[in-house]
């Protein structure tokens, strides 16, 4: 079994983990859980060596393992799928898959057997049901095809320690249930699998036990079977979670935004919406439904075929995301934030005044620092960061409040239409429910026009009054919370669900 023992490791300014004890065994589903900043990812990073403990080790059956580095945990029978999707885009799947074993690839003349590199890559990607080719190059592929590539290679070493950190967070319903095959069965050929994730659903239906963290502590270990949600979160976050219901804005009749006849060849046909002043408009459907593809047509980020978008009833001539946010004060904040949406190695500062430098200038060519300050301190202030300083990077903020300044950026760029697109993938409760008052109070309370992408059903039904629902590629059926007289959530559900099938 694999045991951390008293471990602790610090960050400046934060304990990331206080005397953290814990113990995975073999033949078992491990779910770590705990709010954004627990400390998860830092605990497996000092199982598999990428991090030193302060104080405390990891022990493998019982004896103190040595690991200085990444590359010892393959010693130790241990490999990993990091919550960062961390492939090499301009080498192949195959080269990515058997990345940190090349060496028992050489043939007799000490060249690289490609045929065996290849046959092995095929092996692991039939494992995990992806329709690439080993020889094809990683660079455009989506994130879910990245990330079952990384799953694919953390399965290649064969590894008895099975680490997965957040492994479903850009996977389908349908991908994931492929996963969770491939756990159960790795469960029984006896090996262990730690599963971080934010999903209680899921946790609930594949692992037999959960650890919960939060602040950087252990608060305990539990038998999935003797568990329910509600005592989850209590752990989690130390309180009740409450589910309110929201999304019954009034919708005043200016529309801000419309899309209409929009089409690009193989993809869309004849697609359309308006968006109002004040409004939260939700477009639900699952993962690969169409709504990020059509959100990207709609602030130039892709190119159309057809149709034509007025912003405020004109006509407006939007080539890429820069003339949406510069001319018409339309702003995007990706999905994939960690990929598109922000500059991780940037601290928080330059992250948020990096589309409206021009704007920051106190004299030709001249960026005024002081200006920069400012805007980020009032854009900390508002979304409520939680960051040691504005030059903090922003890949050691948790994910919940990277969330918060994607976002910020945008507003301080001035734009009042704002499409956010899966804005609580990866965050846990509590900073969940920190996003949803923000995105709530900007539509009610500053006029801002929101369109809100998400998965996530209850989250769409909290938020938005008006629902398109996504169906591959199509707008299947709109529902309003008010329209003819007002419906309950249960019942806005149960018509979502029956516009899904
Ligand atoms: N390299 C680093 N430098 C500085 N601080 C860090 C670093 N890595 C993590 N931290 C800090 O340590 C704490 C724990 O972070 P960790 O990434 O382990 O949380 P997590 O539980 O994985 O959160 P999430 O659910 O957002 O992935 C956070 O406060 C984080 O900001
Ligand atoms: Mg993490």
């Amino acid at each position: 079994m694999l045991e951390a023992r008293n471990v602790t490791r610090e960050f400046p300014g934060v304990k990331a983990l206080d005397d953290v004890s814990v113990r995975f065994e073999k033949g078992e589903v491990h779910a770590l859980m705990g709010e954004n900043g627990a400390g998860k990812s830092t605990l497996m990073k000092i199982i598999t060596g990428i991090y030193r403990p302060d104080a405390g080790a990891v022990y493998v059956d019982g004896e103190k393992a040595a690991l200085r580095s990444y590359s010892d945990s393959a010693k130790y029978d241990i490999s990993i799928v990091h919550q960062e999707i961390q492939v090499i885009p301009e080498s192949s799947v195959a080269e990515n898959i058997v990345l940190d074993k090349l060496g028992q690839f050489r043939g007799p003349l000490g060249g690289l057997d490609w045929k065996r590199i290849n046959d092995t890559a095929q092996r692991y990607l039939d494992m995990v049901e992806l329709d690439v080719k080993p020889t094809d190059a990683i660079g455009r592929m989506t994130a879910a095809q990245k990330q079952l590539i990384q799953i694919a290679k953390a399965l290649s070493s064969d590894a008895r320690y099975i680490l997965m950190d957040e492994p479903t967070s850009s996977l389908t319903q349908y991908e994931a249930q492929n996963l969770f095959r491939i756990i159960r069965r790795l469960k029984a050929e006896d090996r262990c699998v730690i599963f971080v994730s934010h999903k209680i659903e899921e946790v609930l239906e594949i692992c037999d036990r959960v650890t919960v963290l939060r602040d950087g502590r252990v608060i305990g270990t539990r038998d999935v079977a003797d568990i329910d949600r509600d005592e989850l979160v209590r752990m989690m976050i130390g309180r009740s979670e409450n589910i309110e219901h929201l999304g019954r804005l009034d919708i005043s009749d200016e529309v801000v935004l419309e899309a209409r006849h929009i089409g690009r060849g193989g993809m869309f046909e004849d697609m359309g919406l308006k968006l109002h002043r004040g409004e939260i408009l939700g477009l639900y459907g699952l993962v690969g439904a169409g709504r990020t593809e059509f959100a990207r047509l709609l602030v130039g980020a892709d190119r159309r075929d057809t149709g034509d978008i007025l912003i405020k009833g004109q006509p407006a001539k939007i080539d890429c995301l820069r003339d949406a946010v510069e001319k018409y004060g339309l702003g995007y904040v990706t999905e994939n934030r960690k990929e598109e949406g922000l500059i991780l190695p940037f601290n928080v500062r330059d992250n948020m005044v990096l589309p409206i430098l021009r704007k920051l200038r106190d004299k030709p060519f001249h960026i005024s620092p002081r200006r920069c300050k400012d805007v980020t301190r009032e854009m900390i202030g508002r979304m409520n960061v939680k960051a040691p300083s504005q030059e903090t990077r922003v890949e050691s903020l948790s994910g919940g409040n990277q969330q918060k300044v994607s976002i910020g950026k945008w507003l301080a760029a001035g734009c009042d239409i704002l499409i956010i697109d899966e804005p609580t993938v990866g965050v846990d409760v509590g900073a969940k429910r920190q996003i949803h008052e923000l995105i709530w109070d900007l539509a009610k309370n500053e006029g801002k026009s929101i369109i809100l992408i998400s998965s996530d059903m209850t989250e769409m039904i909290t938020l938005a009054r008006r629902i398109l629902v996504f169906k591959n590629y199509k707008i299947v059926s709109e529902i309003d919370h008010l329209n003819d007289r007002e419906y309950s959530y249960a019942e806005v559900s149960e018509r979502i669900g029956a516009a899904m099938t």
